[in-house]
């Protein structure tokens, strides 16, 4: 995860926000935050608003900023790190440099998306879909599988994000776990084989479906939601959800308090408003993902969480297998 540090820290921003309160002002708070800006900070002013509590954000790569928790113990400068995968999250926690903290909020969030210890907690879920372009593929040509992306019938037509992406990362190694390395390096080498093309990241993915240059596109649900959105002409599938089947990869976006953090009432009073109905429903609203306190409804459109047979894996159980993740993706070069 060291890798590209320098480059990607470049990308760093800071952003102070100014409580948008006529409260007294009580208390600061320092996050950093792996998820792009307007997905973020609307969330970050109610809490504002709620509380008075001053909030300084910086926001970047998850994985520079992970670097930087890390560097910074044990007097660090941020009290909450937010990434958009668990991966990252757990990696922190298994270099110890995450605070458990669990309250009776938090536990109303199902065990699956968060640490078992408290560590960290899932705050927005997204499912791995395939994306199709409507006027490229025919509804009885469908795939309905994963599996089936190594069909001839594909060669050349299907579009992924790179490999160093979270997501696709988490996916691989949610595959390793349920099917083993040899079947998942070799499914790999057969999307190689099969000329998967791998993009910069899953923006360029929707928007190349969307153009038509290529007939499907491996993302994460809201991908597929915005692209529709912007008008193109788009389906989405939910693989692999027969009997027999494996289940899509259900991913959280998540928050966790850093240890040693200088704020840590603050951080726990935002960790508790992350888990609370009305940060629920507005992580939904901004990017059409599934909501994980039961109750919460997911926006219309998007089909809903209870709806999906999910593959049966624990988000903490990934990060420990990062390592041997990013080996095989290696050996397999895909880019
Ligand atoms: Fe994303």
């Amino acid at each position: 995860m060291s890798t590209k540090l320098g480059k990607r820290l470049a990308l760093i921003a800071v952003l102070v926000l100014a409580p948008m309160t006529l409260a007294q002002p009580s208390g600061e708070l320092v996050i950093y935050s792996g998820r792009s800006e307007p997905l973020i900070v609307p969330v970050i002013q109610f809490f504002q608003q709620q509380t008075g509590i001053k909030v300084t954000l910086q926001s970047g790569s998850a994985t520079a900023l992970a670097n930087l928790v890390l560097q910074e113990q044990p007097t660090p400068r941020a009290d909450i790190f937010i990434a958009n995968d668990a991966g990252t999250l757990e990696f922190l926690k298994l270099k110890n440099a995450l605070q458990p903290y669990i309250s009776e909020q938090i536990k109303k969030i199902p065990e699956q998306f968060r640490a078992r210890d408290g560590s960290w907690l899932g705050v927005s879920g997204r499912s791995r879909v395939i994306m199709y372009n409507t006027k490229l593929v025919k509804p009885q040509e469908l795939p309905n599988s994963v599996f089936s992306l190594t069909d001839p019938q594909w060669k050349g037509k299907i579009a992924m994000a790179t490999t160093r992406n979270e997501s696709v990362i988490a996916w691989v190694t949610a595959l390793r776990l349920v099917k083993g390395d040899a079947f998942t390096k070799e499914y790999l080498l057969k999307l190689k084989a099969n000329g998967i093309v791998t993009l910069n990241g899953h923006t360029d993915v929707r928007k190349a479906v969307g153009r038509g240059e290529f007939s499907l596109g491996l993302v994460n649900h809201y991908y597929y939601h915005v692209e529709l959105r912007d008008g193109s002409p788009v389906g989405v599938i939910y693989p692999d959800q027969g009997p027999n089947d494996i289940g899509v990869l259900v991913n959280a976006a998540g928050a966790a308090m850093v240890r040693n953090a200088k704020h840590q009432r603050e951080a726990q009073r935002f960790l508790d408003f992350l888990a609370s109905p009305e940060a629920q429903k507005l992580f939904a609203e901004l990017n059409f993902e599934y909501p994980l306190l039961p109750g919460v409804p997911t926006v219309p459109g998007v089909r809903p969480l209870e709806t999906l047979k999910l593959m049966p894996v624990r988000l903490d159980e990934l990060g420990q297998e990062l390592e041997k993740t990013l080996k095989l993706l290696d050996e397999v070069g895909l880019g």
